[in-house]
């Protein structure tokens, strides 16, 4: 008689999910193409997307359990906020003068339809933003 011992038996289909799960999570984040485009860019230019590529490098350090958003005052929130829709990616690459943080933030609410924290943390994460990502310092 060949019968499978029972507990090779779930060992196997242990093994056979964990693989699955290891497979879903290599996919890629669409995202991540787009993330570093300048500004204003068009998303379907292929070369966006090539151009993009070459600069993560950079801004590969920061706080990994925030999405690589340096630490300080606002980055939790910040990060609570924003990935909602989008990884930090397209946050970190960008270095847009203060004034295009708030005009990006209108964007946001009323293209996007991002829903607006309480006035003090749009003013947290807004500093956060032009402190780390403004081309003015
Ligand atoms: C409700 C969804 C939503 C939320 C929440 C959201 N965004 Fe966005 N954001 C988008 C979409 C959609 C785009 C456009 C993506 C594209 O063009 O591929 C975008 C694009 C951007 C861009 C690129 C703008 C450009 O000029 O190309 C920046 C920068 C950005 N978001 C920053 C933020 C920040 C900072 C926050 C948090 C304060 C945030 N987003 C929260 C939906 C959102």
């Amino acid at each position: 008689m060949h019968m499978i011992p029972k507990t090779v038996a779930t060992a196997v289909v242990a093994l056979a999910l964990g693989s699955g799960l290891a497979v879903a999570e290599t996919r890629l984040d669409p995202m991540a193409a787009l993330a570093g485009r300048p500004a204003g860019s068009d998303p379907l230019d292929p070369m966006t997307a090539l151009r993009a590529r070459a600069d993560t490098a950079e801004t590969a350090e920061g706080n990994a359990e925030l999405g690589g958003l340096p630490d300080g005052e606002g980055a939790e929130d910040t990060y609570y906020q924003c990935v909602a829709c989008h990884s930090t990616e397209i946050i970190k690459q960008q270095r847009v003068t203060d004034h295009r943080w708030d005009e990006l933030w209108t964007w946001m609410v009323e293209a996007q339809g991002m829903v607006e924290p309480e006035p003090d943390t749009k003013a947290l994460i807004l500093t956060y933003l032009k402190r780390n990502f403004s081309s003015e310092r």
